[in-house]
């Protein structure tokens, strides 16, 4: 799922966002203060703006909730930004009325002088480890010695889940409403993050339900980025030239202790809760732990509250099936969107987890069994340099083959001349490399002890590899770049990006044939993939007709079809990305009215900066990528907006239908009409499509469909397939 592009004005101009106008953060939160706020408008007035305010409140919660916990959304972007800026301007006229917990301050914007230190009420612990069934083995039945008293039953159920490899962090909710969040820090004292935190989507700002809440309730989580989220925020960093991070634990960290929270807001990072710590009930009663007996229970009720919980958490029963949840996640790791690096156990009663209390470092009630590492020893060759589609020079570790993990590894990125400083790291070196998430590989360390006598420091290079020109480091930033736009890298990865997934996604058309074209002197731009017809293909060494036809056809398939978004992602515009390029084609009718947009008009949208803003204007500012975009327009590659996706599903949402023979009006209008039920309208035959609608002589087509098991429409059928909604749509 995408982000929810949330409305962000930039910082101070609302006002809103300023501490200062804020009731203190850390106190209690009363409900329906705002229907007491003290304010000069008139009564009437005043109640309306109120009442609206905590509606409007509730629902962006509930959308939010849906959308970014359970990923199941109900609305589109667009008319949650409409509720959102509603409220952002009642909240502007009416500062009075801003509450703690209102989702307008989940854009960031707050900054902050230093990150305040503040104790924890209960420490939080590490946790001891095991790395064998022994001794897991072992640690249960130490448990057992040290709670004699404790039945086979209790001492045999174990809740599980994934070990999250993030950071650590507590968050108190005070009558349901979020007012703290610390980092673990050193257990004892945590760094306050409660603004960074508010930014989290994901991070109820408000218990749902209808409580009563806990007095307090503390809840003990990761704070996570996502494996997608890290890809692009190192993909963002390498375009802006700045330092790119090593694994996304690395990014989570930095990304939450920042003064400005709105970087952090712009960082994708998620929380998910898996303990508790102090929880102090209304009434008394239950001191300290609440009123859930087990760690299921209480896992079911942080749920209930609208937190996420680690993905795969289960009960075991028993060693056997202990052993075989580990297995089991320990396979599945890399298809988890985030990272894990082992399970955790702790034992299901919260009783018996009470009374076997801490050893001075670790519970006793809990382990982590962490997987073995992926890593392996390897000898550095040679250090290459990459050169990207913004001229970015990456470094790139040429490494003997190495199994890590069981995945062959030859090259992993060195990032940056920081980096391979910092390290220390010479060609020829013996490295440690290791393979954080699913393949990304990533140089751990040189072994100094095997050093070569001979080595020397690496330079890095002060040319571009590939056209000589002279690189430059910009201020501020991480990364060297080679600024000839006509350099024959740039362009050839900007052609690559242009038909890439990020891009126009062109099935068919790989780089390596991109390249091979580029070599042949047969393109120079993205405007002449277009040119290309089968013929010209097959001339081509190792170009067989299936793969030419394809190429083609892929080619005008996009040229036909190609959403606004994606369009604008494709043209490589710096600091442009999927979600910006989103954010653009939702706001301009097509590329005309985006070169007419004003610096000021741009940066009225949602996460669009003063940057970004000069970065678009730039664009249109130079000539080749006009005369570029002349030529895209001259062959009818011009995507206009889309209107809304319909609310409602229909029963072509989605399929992919091709149209073949004769039928009773132009092809294009049944193609037009299937599109806007929500088609994918396909230009040639293949085994994925859904409906084959076939008209007078339909050719080939029809027996290849029959033979597929696709189903075949007449005009009939696929008139009567138009009215129909999803749910009772024939598969
Ligand atoms: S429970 C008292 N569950 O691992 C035990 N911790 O190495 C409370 N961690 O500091 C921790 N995933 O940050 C628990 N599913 C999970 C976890 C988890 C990651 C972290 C936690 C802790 C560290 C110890």
């Amino acid at each position: 799922m995408e982000q929810h592009t949330l409305f962000s004005a930039p910082s101070g101009e609302t006002g809103i966002l300023s501490e200062s106008a804020q009731p203190s953060s850390s106190g209690v939160f009363p409900d329906k203060a705002e229907f007491h706020a003290p304010g000069s408008a008139p009564a009437v007035a005043k109640d309306m703006d109120a009442s609206r305010a905590a509606v409007l409140r509730a629902e962006l919660d509930h959308h939010n909730y849906l959308y970014h916990t359970l990923d199941a959304p109900e609305i589109t972007d667009e008319a949650y930004d409409r509720l959102f800026r509603e409220l952002v301007e009642i909240e502007t006229r009416r500062p009075e009325l801003q509450t703690p917990d209102s989702p307008t301050r989940r854009t960031g914007g707050e900054l902050l002088p230093y990150l305040e230190t503040r104790p924890h009420s209960q420490r939080m612990y590490g946790l001891d480890n095991v790395f064998s069934p022994e001794e897991w083995q072992a640690f249960v039945q130490r448990a057992r010695r040290q709670l004699p008293e404790a039945s086979d039953g209790i001492m045999n159920e174990w809740w599980a889940d994934p070990k999250l490899d993030g950071l650590a962090c507590e968050l108190t909710y005070e009558h349901g409403v979020f007012t703290q969040a610390l980092t673990r820090g050193d257990g004892e004292t945590g760094e306050v993050v409660t603004a960074a935190m508010r930014t989290v989507r994901n991070l109820p700002l408000r218990l749902r339900g209808n409580g009563p809440f806990p007095a307090r309730l503390e809840v003990r989580g990761e704070v996570l980025m996502f494996r997608r989220q890290f890809e692009e925020l190192n993909r963002r960093q390498e375009e802006l030239g700045q330092k790119t991070f090593a694994n996304p634990r690395n990014a989570a960290a930095g990304s939450l202790r920042q003064l400005d929270t709105s970087i952090t807001a712009a960082r994708g990072l998620r929380f998910l809760a898996y303990s508790a710590g102090q929880i102090i009930m209304e009434r008394g009663g239950e001191a300290g732990r609440g009123p859930w007996e087990t760690h299921a229970e209480l896992i079911k009720a942080l749920r209930e509250y609208g937190f996420e919980t680690p993905t795969g958490g289960r009960l075991c029963r028993g060693p056997e099936e202990a052993l075989a949840y580990c297995r089991r996640m320990e396979a599945e790791r890399d298809g988890l969107p985030f990272e894990i690096d082992g399970v955790v156990y702790k034992l299901n009663d919260r009783d018996a987890e009470e009374a076997l209390g801490f050893t001075a470092r670790a519970p006793r009630f809990a382990v982590a069994w962490k997987f073995t590492a992926r890593r392996a020893k390897t000898v550095l060759e040679r250090i290459t340099i990459q050169v990207g589609r913004t001229g970015v020079l990456t470094p790139v570790a040429e490494l003997r083959p190495v199994s890590v993990g069981g995945v062959m590894v030859s090259r992993a990125t060195l990032h940056n001349e920081d980096e391979i400083r910092h390290m220390d790291i010479r060609e020829g070196d013996t490295v440690i490399i290791q393979r954080a998430g699913d393949v990304i590989p990533d140089v751990v360390g040189p072994v100094l002890e095997e050093r070569r006598a001979d080595s020397v420091p690496y330079e890095f290079p002060r040319r571009c590899p590939v056209c000589g020109s002279e690189a430059s480091r910009l201020e501020g930033e991480a990364a060297w770049r080679c600024l000839n736009m006509s350099c024959p890298a740039v362009l050839l990865r900007s052609m690559v990006h242009f038909v890439s997934k990020a891009g126009l996604d062109v099935q068919g058309v790989g780089a390596r044939w991109v390249e091979e074209l580029v070599k042949a002197g047969r393109v120079k731009n993205a405007a002449d993939l277009f040119t290309l017809d089968v013929r010209e293909l097959l001339g081509f060494e190792r170009m067989g007709e299936v793969l030419a036809e394809k190429f083609v056809t892929s080619l005008e398939e996009a040229r036909r079809t190609a959403p606004l978004e994606r369009f604008i992602a494709a043209l490589g515009i710096r600091q442009v990305g999927e979600q910006t390029a989103k954010t653009l084609a939702a706001h301009f009718e097509d590329m005309d009215a985006l070169e007419r947009a004003s610096q000021e008009e741009l940066m009225r949208l949602p996460d669009i900066g003063p940057e970004v803003a000069s970065s678009i204007r730039a664009f249109f500012a130079t000539d080749s990528n006009r005369t570029l975009l002349e030529r895209f327009r001259a062959m009818g590659l011009w995507p206009r907006r889309r209107e809304q996706p319909m609310r409602e599903e229909t029963a072509l949402s989605g399929r992919r239908i091709l149209f073949t023979g004769t039928l009773s009006r132009p092809r294009e209008e049944f193609q037009r009409m299937a599109e806007e039920a929500g088609a994918l309208v396909a230009s040639s035959f293949s085994k994925k499509l859904d409906y084959l609608v076939v008209g007078e002589n339909p050719g080939s087509k029809l027996a290849k469909a029959e033979e597929a098991g696709i189903a075949v429409l007449d005009e009939k059928a696929f008139s009567a397939l138009l009215d129909r909604k999803g749910e009772d749509a024939a598969r």
